[in-house]
């Protein structure tokens, strides 16, 4: 079974997507960390963010590793582990341009689907029940207002130790929402057959008991 979870930046996505897997004891896919982790290997490399044959040549070159274990999801590049560094402001500022790139873009729902091949997966992102797997059998497009996934954010930032204003954070929310939503390969949409749920107002554990209880009804 896949539980596809997509939504806009800070709706709660992969908090809640992580928690839903364990709940149903199946595995989790975080598919904006893999846009970041090449994100990072350009910046690294000093290819811009917008150069998608080079982009291409990256991802292929880079094997981009996720590993889920008791202490948190781990990401590695080439095998230097980069957790850290893709949620870095830099990282932050240039993958909306690099997940605009349909090449790039080619690359990463190959190899996500390669990853989910087998078993059940709970996976999180933004283009998962509209073109990575149009036939998951449970779909849902997460969100919330601006203002309270700006404050999501923020409190996130803030809990990494980084200092940042909260107007800063809600104008970068609506840049990402704005590039996400309008870009032409595969833009944020509600996916055909997808639950849209609001979580403004909503904990956490009450979003993951819904969305648990809507894969449990399919299962059944
Ligand atoms: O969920 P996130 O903030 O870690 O995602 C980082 C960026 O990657 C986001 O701006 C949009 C992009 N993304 C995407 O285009 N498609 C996905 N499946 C996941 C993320």
């Amino acid at each position: 079974m896949i539980v596809a979870i997509d939504g806009p930046a800070g709706a709660g996505k992969s908090t809640v997507a992580r928690a839903v897997a364990r709940a149903l004891g199946i595995g989790y896919l975080d598919t904006g960390a893999m846009y970041r982790a090449l994100t990072l290997t350009a910046l690294r490399n000093g290819v811009a963010a917008d150069d998608g044959p080079a982009l291409i040549g990256l991802a292929r070159d880079n094997a981009i590793m996720l590993t889920d274990g008791p202490g948190g999801m781990r990401v590695a590049v080439s095998g230097d582990d980069v957790t850290v560094a893709i949620r870095e402001a830099d990282v932050t500022e240039a993958v909306s341009t690099v997940a605009a790139h349909p090449g790039g873009r080619d690359e990463m729902v190959a190899r996500q689907r390669e990853i989910m091949r087998d078993g059940d997966w709970v996976c999180d992102g933004r283009d998962i029940g509209s073109v990575v797997f149009p036939g998951a059998e449970v779909k849902v497009f997460l969100t919330a207002s601006v203002d309270e996934r700006a404050r999501r954010r923020h409190a996130e930032i803030v809990g990494r130790g980084e200092q940042v204003d909260v107007r800063e954070v809600r104008d970068e929310v609506e840049r990402r929402d704005h590039a996400d939503s309008s870009r032409a390969a595969s833009p944020l949409v509600v996916a055909d057959g997808a639950r849209v749920v609001d979580t403004t107002g909503m904990s956490v554990d009450e979003v993951v008991d819904r969305i648990a209880g809507l894969a449990r009804e399919a299962a059944a």
